[in-house]
Parts: structure tokens; C-alpha cells; sequence
């Protein structure tokens, strides 16, 4: 099974990406949060930091760009052609309300003739292998039908499926009978995404989808660093040699994302932004979460958070 992090804007970033490489791995394949395609300067500061070979060193990165524009796409794809890269992401799942509107993300999805017509745009000229990351609708998993009709006229790269529509946002239960007719029916690799938090969550999972290949993780990796590697574990796929203690890989995860936001944000409250979405997830896996979370968000600086650290337990 190939395992994939999902791009989570503002977490899963080239920082954390090699870290989380460094000490836990067992993902095959990482994206980039997705870059907002802009028409003076492609790219801005930290964007181009994701994407910049000498940040992802060893890794299978493939960009994610958020854009309905095909000329901004091909703009992008030859630039980062350039870089190096071999597949571009396109996000057609971004629920957001200031994106939806401008019929970005998931809002591509509600006019089914203009993206065929995008796509054709796309694959007209791509120097890139293309793949989607989509959800199954805007508001209800009837459209899915119409949209997966026309992925399939497309030779994509992969298709990575959240298994909701966009008006189920995050929380509401994932559609594993409309993700089924993606699995059915696809010419091309087919990545299933939502929801898996635990190694139960993934064998449930497999054991309905036995064609599936790819599974993306993105929360529950978030909770759980751990979780890739024991769902490798129970699938008979790691290597089974002596792997240091969970906790241990915690900390120095942990270490490694604190240090390399220190040296690349200026002044503690970035800083500490940034951290404290880290433990927003990681605390899940902690009893008195809510209690953590609470003293956690009233922290104003890095010497207050070192000492938090130090008496989180
Ligand atoms: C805070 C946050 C940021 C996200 N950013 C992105 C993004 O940049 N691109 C994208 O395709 N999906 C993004 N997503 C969606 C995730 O990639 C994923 O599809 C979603 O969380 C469901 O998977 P999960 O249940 O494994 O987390 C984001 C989700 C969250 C919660």
C-alpha cells in the first residue's frame, strides 16, 4: 500500500515534511500545501520555499497549486518543471469560503463544462504529469457521478478522493459508497483520503476497498506521527528492525520543527503560531486535552512555551 501525507496548509510544511521524514517516514509519496497561483509573481517568499529542490531533498514531493486559470497552470507547471519536479497537484477540494466563491478548490466542481474545458487546457500542453486532489461534490454526492465522467477522459496521474462533498466541510461522516464508484471505474490510480485515525480505521478500510493502492493520511497523522508506521506494521510491510521508542521520535520531531521555525520566522509569535497549531492535533492523543489546549493558547512567548513543554507531561 502506498501511503501519502496530505497537504494541510500551514502544518505540513517543507519543515515539517523533512522532520517527520527524518525520524518516523514511511510515507511514499508528500504534497505541497497548495500555492495560490498569483498573475504578477507566481510564487510568493514562502511559497517558493516549499518548492525549492534544496527543501525537499530525498523526498517524492509533488506541488499542489490552487488556481482555475489554465494559463496560470501551464505557467506554474513550466516553472516548476524547471525546478526539477515530474507531477503538478491540482486542488479541487478546498472548502474554504473566500476560495469556493471564486470558483477555486472545491467551487470547481459546481460548473462541470468549465472544468472539462480547463482540464483539456491543462493536458493540451502540460510539460507535467498531472494529478487531482478532489472532493465528491459541492453539495450533494449525486454530482459526483457527472464529475468522475470527466476525470475519466483524462489521462491523470493519480486521483486522491476525499470522500465528501464540500458542504460536509470536515466533520461530517465520509461517503464510502460514492468514493467506491471512483475505485470502479478509473483508468488511473485512485488515492483514498478522509477520516483514517487509526490502524482500524485503515484495515475497515481495506478490507471493503481490496483493489484500493493508496491511502492519504493528513489529521490522523497530525494526532498520531505513529500512525503510518503502524499501519505499515500491521500490514507486514516495514522493515522490522530495531526502531527507536515512539516517544523519543516525538521529541525529536518535535525538536527539529521547533528549531526550524525559529530559524526561518522572525519573533516569537510566529514562532509560537506555529507551534501551537503542531499541538492542536497532537494533543488529542493526550488525557485532559481540553485542559492542555486551554493553557497551551494562553502562552505568549517562546520562554513560556519552553516551560509548557516542560510541564505538559
Ligand atoms: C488545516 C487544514 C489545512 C488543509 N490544507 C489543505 C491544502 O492545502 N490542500 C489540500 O488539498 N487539502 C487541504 N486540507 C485537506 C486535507 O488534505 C485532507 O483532505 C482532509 O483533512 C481530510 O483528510 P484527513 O481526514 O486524513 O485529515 C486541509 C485540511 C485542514 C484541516
Amino acid at each position: 500500500m502506498r501511503l501519502e501525507m496530505a497537504p494541510l496548509e500551514g502544518l505540513t510544511t517543507y519543515i515539517f515534511r523533512n522532520a517527520y521524514a527524518k525520524y518516523f517516514g514511511q510515507i511514499d509519496k508528500y504534497y505541497t500545501p497548495f500555492l495560490s497561483l498569483h498573475k504578477e509573481k507566481e510564487f510568493n517568499h514562502k511559497e517558493r520555499q516549499e518548492v525549492l529542490p534544496e527543501n525537499n531533498e530525498g523526498l517524492f514531493v509533488v506541488p499542489q497549486v490552487l488556481t482555475n486559470s489554465s494559463e496560470d497552470f501551464l505557467r506554474a507547471a513550466h516553472t516548476l518543471k524547471e525546478l526539477g519536479y515530474e507531477e503538478v497537484n491540482i486542488n479541487m477540494g478546498c472548502p474554504s469560503g473566500t476560495v469556493v466563491p471564486k470558483k477555486k478548490g472545491a467551487g470547481m466542481l459546481e460548473e462541470p463544462v468549465q472544468l472539462e474545458h480547463f482540464l483539456e487546457e491543462c493536458f493540451e500542453k502540460t510539460p507535467l504529469k498531472i494529478s487531482i486532489k478532489t472532493r465528491l461534490g459541492m453539495e450533494e454526492e449525486a454530482e459526483w457521478e457527472r464529475i468522475l465522467a470527466i476525470y475519466q477522459k483524462f489521462p491523470l496521474e493519480e486521483l486522491i478522493v476525499h470522500a465528501r462533498v464540500r458542504e460536509d466541510y470536515y466533520k461530517k461522516p465520509v461517503r464510502l459508497e460514492a468514493f467506491g464508484k471512483a475505485l470502479e471505474k478509473s483508468p488511473y490510480q485512485v488515492c483514498y483520503n478522509g477520516d483514517i485515525f487509526s490502524v482500524d480505521d485503515y484495515k475497515r478500510l481495506t478490507e471493503r476497498f481490496t483493489k484500493l493502492e493508496a491511502v492519504m493520511l493528513g489529521r490522523g497523522l497530525l494526532r498520531n506521527p505513529g500512525l503510518a508506521d503502524a499501519i505499515k506494521k500491521a500490514s507486514g510491510e516495514d522493515e522490522l528492525n530495531e526502531q527507536e521508542e515512539y516517544s523519543e521520535k516525538l521529541q525529536a520531531l518535535h525538536d527539529e520543527i521547533y528549531a526550524g521555525y525559529q530559524k526561518i520566522m522572525s519573533g516569537d509569535r510566529n514562532v509560537l503560531f506555529k507551534m501551537k497549531e503542531f499541538w492542536s492535533y497532537l494533543l488529542y492523543s493526550y488525557p485532559d486535552m481540553e485542559k492542555r489546549l486551554k493553557s497551551l493558547h494562553k502562552l505568549k512567548n517562546c520562554a513560556e512555551y519552553e516551560s509548557w513543554l516542560r510541564v505538559k507531561g
